[in-house]
């Protein structure tokens, strides 16, 4: 087993990790410990890696089998399991929080970035701990949201979907709005506002409402990890006890290239 490192970044979650070369495989002891460290530190950074396509689809799958990402227009050609996220392709940065693919039957245990070109200041990835949200609110919000649902589809108001991926993951998906992590067993809140059309039993403008509020009140910077990209790095990110954003206060002359893998995870379950 590689002589793996781990250190903390924020008192609240994320960690960086010495000692793996993504380049080459990843053997099942160190696999074992990644996914714990990923279980409990949420969002891994592992610096200075070099990558082709399949390596980096070979080292994404020691968190899990990669999985296809709708919105298909934005994946790398010859390896449609690797989305690009790059402006210059039409993109515009994910800057609300959420987590990924909450329209999935079985939504991503994690979504993986590795950054290919970074610009000189900004464009940061921010992860914040849902965990640490949960555990933070009022104990009868807690309860609350343990009874609650969402039903998840394709985001409203996008005007580019294909409509092969419409028909596949554009059908409604119901999770619950907290869900307990199963490598952790920890609880953590769970939703994506503008892939949930409505939480069961609410319309869907008093369920925006509500889910607006829990985020203004949830991400605060004690929770929050804030990552600045160096060239070279993959972030991991746990989607299931975290919410994550972009940030678009980049120059738009200069490139900001991520590749991102999304792998396999469970059925969200209370
Ligand atoms: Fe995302």
């Amino acid at each position: 087993m590689a002589a793996l490192k781990v250190t903390p970044l924020h008192p609240a979650l994320g960690a960086e990790i010495a000692g793996v070369d993504l380049g080459k495989p990843v053997d099942a002891s160190t696999r074992q410990a990644l996914s714990q460290a990923l279980a409990e530190h949420l969002a891994l950074v592992f610096r200075d890696q070099s990558l082709t396509a399949p390596q980096y689809l070979a080292a994404a799958a020691a968190f899990g089998p990669p999985m296809e990402q709708h919105y298909g227009q934005h994946n790398m050609p010859d390896f449609p399991l690797i989305g690009l996220i790059w402006h210059r392709n039409g993109q515009q940065p994910a800057e609300r929080w959420h987590t990924d693919h909450t329209n999935r039957e079985r939504p991503p245990a994690a979504t993986i970035l590795y950054g290919v070109e970074i610009p000189s200041a900004g464009g940061g990835t921010s992860v914040a701990s849902m965990r640490a949200a949960y555990t933070a609110l009022p104990a009868d919000e807690r309860r609350r949201l343990d009874g609650l649902t969402t039903f998840n589809s394709l985001d409203s108001g996008r005007t580019d979907t294909r409509p092969e991926d419409e028909d596949k993951y554009g059908k409604p998906i119901q999770h619950p709005m907290v869900r307990t992590h199963p490598v952790h067993g920890s609880r953590a809140v769970y939703f994506h506002i503008t892939k949930a059309t409505h939480i069961d039993g609410m319309t869907p403008d008093a369920s925006r409402a509500y889910m607006s509020d829990l985020l203004d009140r949830m991400i605060r910077p004690e929770i929050t990890y804030h990552h600045v990209w160096r060239k070279g790095d993959v972030l991991v990110i746990d989607n299931r006890a975290t919410m994550h954003r972009a940030h678009g206060d980049y120059d738009r002359s200069e490139s900001r290239v991520l590749w991102r893998i999304i792998v396999e995870g469970d059925r969200p379950r209370l």
